[in-house]
């Protein structure tokens, strides 16, 4: 678990927000749940024999003896509250978030993440896969990614998914012998989680395994053509991946995966989702489809390290107040900038001239106003400019929130770009 500090912090500000502009102009509004949830809304929701579930979550009995979990991802909690309150479909949602898994911790991989997502409720229309998978594109797209790649696939659903799950079983019970230890024992429970086994063994022994995508009925695979049709239409590229079968229980039809070619590919995974038309059954409302997606904030910043984009930019002081006439002057003067709209910092304890102006310096801010027992007297305030050696000048005390926002006017766009 990590600590997020300033300087930091300002990049996640500025995804988050980022984040927010994107989602809420395409209509999906904020919705904020609690930490913890009863342990039902993932045993249902998630499934108990996923990896995540059955061995990575935090839970905790409360002081009713009630067994509570915390969050380890943001769509059984949506769902949870959509059956709650019942809301009208079409009901589009985004969360920021922290989620929790007891994993075993790496580089890229934390036992809390910070996830942002979207989940969007009523319409089985693949037009809203699309709207989905795009949105997430274009988000990364946004940051300045480029070497991200998306993978699709379909899971199907309740009519066709059976007759796969027992094609895939005998496919795979034939090979029973070459799988790895874990699955060998396993392979009954669920043949899918196979497929996305990572090691050589299941990957060899998978090879030729059949893909869903060729054995979906009629309904879901009209309904996969028509999404891979609309990512084509937006200029969205994807490669189809008959492996990507994503660990959770929810999932049919589509499901997705962005990865980034620029960071370790053991942790590559900077988004995911899928639709899940059966969760909100699941967790005990009337039948209502679903998709979305969530990705990691902290990978997410990763890749944008290892491709050199989106840098910390900390928002840019305008002024620090320097005041060594007793620090009467520096209360006002500064409430008054920052009333006025400006950001604006100050030196405290008295100190000497000299060291005020160093703590100046290093607060990148653009302008020193100071005021010492000459400028008290005179009624005055001398700016010094702090990233340019000439412009110093005195300024009358009433004009000094009109001088500053000129010379940042002037001076912001040159000194973010340096
Ligand atoms: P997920 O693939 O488990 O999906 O997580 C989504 C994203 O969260 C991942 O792609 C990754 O960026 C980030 N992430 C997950 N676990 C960690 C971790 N331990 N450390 C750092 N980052 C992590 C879900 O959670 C689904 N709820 C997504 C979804 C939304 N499906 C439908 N709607």
């Amino acid at each position: 678990m990590h600590d997020v500090l300033w300087p930091e912090s300002a990049r996640w500000e500025q995804v988050l927000a980022q984040f927010a502009h994107l989602v809420e102009g395409a209509a999906y509004g904020l919705a904020v749940t609690p930490l913890i949830e009863h342990i039902a809304v993932f045993h249902r929701g998630v499934g108990e024999d996923s990896e995540m579930v059955g061995k990575e979550m935090y839970t905790f009995a409360d002081r009713d003896g009630q067994v509570m979990a915390l969050r380890p991802e943001g769509t059984a909690p949506i769902v949870r509250a959509f059956v709650q309150h019942n809301p009208t479909p079409p009901w589009k949602t985004w969360y920021a978030a922290p989620a929790f898994r007891h994993e075993r911790p790496q580089h890229g991989r934390y036992r809390q993440h910070f996830q942002l997502g979207v989940e969007a409720l009523g319409p089985a229309d693949p037009g809203l896969d699309v709207e989905v998978v795009s949105l997430a594109h274009d988000f990364f797209t946004a940051l300045g990614l480029r070497q991200f790649t998306l993978n699709i696939n379909s899971m199907g659903d309740g009519e066709c998914r059976p007759a796969y799950l027992a094609l895939l079983r005998d496919f795979l019970a034939e090979r029973r012998d070459q799988l790895c230890d874990a699955h060998r024992d396993r392979l009954d429970q669920n043949p899918l989680r196979v497929l996305d086994c990572k090691t050589e063994a299941c990957r060899a022994a998978t090879a030729n395994a059949p893909h869903f995508i060729d054995h979906l009925c009629d309904a879901c695979g009209e309904h996969f053509a028509r999404v891979r049709a609309g990512l084509d239409a937006l200029g969205v590229p994807y490669e189809i991946d008959h492996r990507l079968v994503r660990g959770f229980d929810y999932y049919t039809r589509t499901t997705f995966e962005f990865a980034s070619g620029a960071i370790d590919a053991a942790q590559n995974a900077i988004g995911g989702g899928g639709r899940y038309d059966g969760l909100v059954e699941m967790l005990g409302g009337d039948p209502t489809p679903g998709i979305g997606f969530g990705l990691g904030i902290e990978r997410l910043l990763i890749a944008c390290d290892a491709e050199g984009v989106y840098p910390t930019v900390p928002p840019v002081l305008e002024a620090y107040v320097v005041d060594v006439t007793g620090g009467d002057v520096a209360i006002e003067l500064t409430a008054e900038l920052r009333r006025a709209g400006l950001r604006v910092d100050r030196g405290f304890d008295g100190r000497s001239m000299k060291s005020q102006l160093k703590t100046a310096d290093r607060s990148g801010a653009l302008v020193a106003l100071i005021v010492g027992s000459n400028e008290l007297a005179d009624g005055a305030v001398t700016l010094r400019p702090l990233r340019e050696e000439t412009g110093q000048r005195s300024v009358d005390r009433a004009d000094v929130v009109a001088e500053v926002r000129a010379y940042a006017a002037e001076h912001i766009a040159t000194h973010k770009g340096t």
